[in-house]
């Protein structure tokens, strides 16, 4: 027990987690369960750095995660779901990390360096908001994570943690904080219904875990495919297809889809049946997601509980944490 390997992920909770969330990071947190002591963490305190005028937005998503976590199959036996916010510890431990980082350099990490700009901040930039990748830091070291399954976006993240850890290491001579690496999986990110680069809810091209069957059916038959495959006997251009990425990533017949391909690009496979298809091979891998989340919903009192009983566990660990930190640095008074 005590040796395994620590991991900890976690998302904003701003909205509904989709495709995307599950192939950049959550079927890896399925796996490592099993092998790895994994905290998974509900970031309310990071979704509050751009929506602090709306807690309560923050508050309802932060049921509807845990519920997205458990219904994927994070097993409450298995990994503990904690909310970030009822570990003061993170705050106060990203409160000594500050001063190991320079806004320079925050203002150089590249996942914030777009947000700033994709959100036009200008003027109304918060400190707050600059300075998250700190808090993000003290999130994955105040249980001493090893490793952190996420998209490649947060590969800054991973970055900026290890320099402020092997900071804190090398000025307060202490060996507190491990090393952390970031366990990108195979498809690091899927692309939208739109085929733009990335799935997001705030571009509109995502489908949702918890989206029902028709929802998903209306949502592929909508999708962006070869604009030029005009008549069903033209060829078809698989490469950058996103219907063809979908099925790479979600289609466990791999030659069926292998198939699929080359009839599409001899040309003779219209995009109604391939798109139906597909729609097909996405229900039959969220139904049983659906199914555990509708079992879940119906006792929100139990989702909670799970939730508490988490963040305790969390809670005891990041106080050992704490204490070692301020015995490095010489600022444990008694
Ligand atoms: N930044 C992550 C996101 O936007 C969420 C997050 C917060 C996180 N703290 C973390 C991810 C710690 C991994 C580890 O999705």
């Amino acid at each position: 027990m005590q040796n395994r390997k620590v991991v900890l992920t976690g998302d904003r909770p701003t909205g509904p987690l989709h495709l995307g969330h599950y192939v950049g990071s959550l079927a890896n947190r399925v796996l490592l369960q099993d092998t790895y002591l994994q905290y998974v963490m509900l970031a309310d305190v990071q979704a509050l750095t751009d929506n602090f005028d709306d807690p309560e937005k923050v508050r309802q998503q932060v049921l509807e995660v845990a519920l997205d976590y458990l219904a994927v199959g994070i097993d409450p036996q298995k990994s503990i779901i904690f909310i970030q916010s009822m570990i003061p510890e993170i705050a106060e431990l990203t409160i000594f990390y500050l001063n190991l980082v320079t806004v320079n350099r925050l203002k150089r990490n590249p996942t914030v360096k777009t947000e700033i700009a994709q959100k036009g901040f200008g003027e109304s930039l918060t400190a707050g908001f600059l300075m998250y990748p700190v808090s993000q830091a003290a999130d994955i070291t105040i249980v001493k994570a090893q490793l952190v399954p996420v998209g490649e976006d947060q590969l800054p993240m991973i970055e900026q943690t290890n320099e402020i850890t092997r900071k804190f290491n090398t000025l307060y001579q202490a060996d507190v904080f491990p090393e952390v690496s970031a366990l990108i999986p195979k498809v690091a990110r899927l692309v939208g219904t739109d085929g733009k680069a990335k799935m997001s809810k705030s571009l509109g091209n995502a489908i949702y875990l918890s989206d029902d069957a028709d929802t998903v059916v209306k949502k592929v038959m909508a999708m962006y495919t070869d604009p030029n495959h005009i008549k069903i006997s033209d060829p078809g251009k698989v490469e950058g297809n996103p219907v063809f990425m979908f099925l790479d990533a979600f289609d466990p017949d791999i030659a069926k889809v292998q198939e699929l391909k080359d009839h599409y690009a001899r040309g003779g496979l219209g995009d109604v049946v391939l798109k139906k298809y597909l729609a097909q091979v996405l229900n039959t891998f969220l139904e049983p997601i659906r199914v555990r989340r509708r079992d879940f919903a119906r006792d929100k009192g139990e989702v909670m509980r799970i939730v508490r009983a988490g963040t305790m566990a969390t809670r005891e660990i990041a106080g050992k944490t704490m204490q070692e930190v301020k015995e490095a640095m010489k600022i444990a008074y008694w």
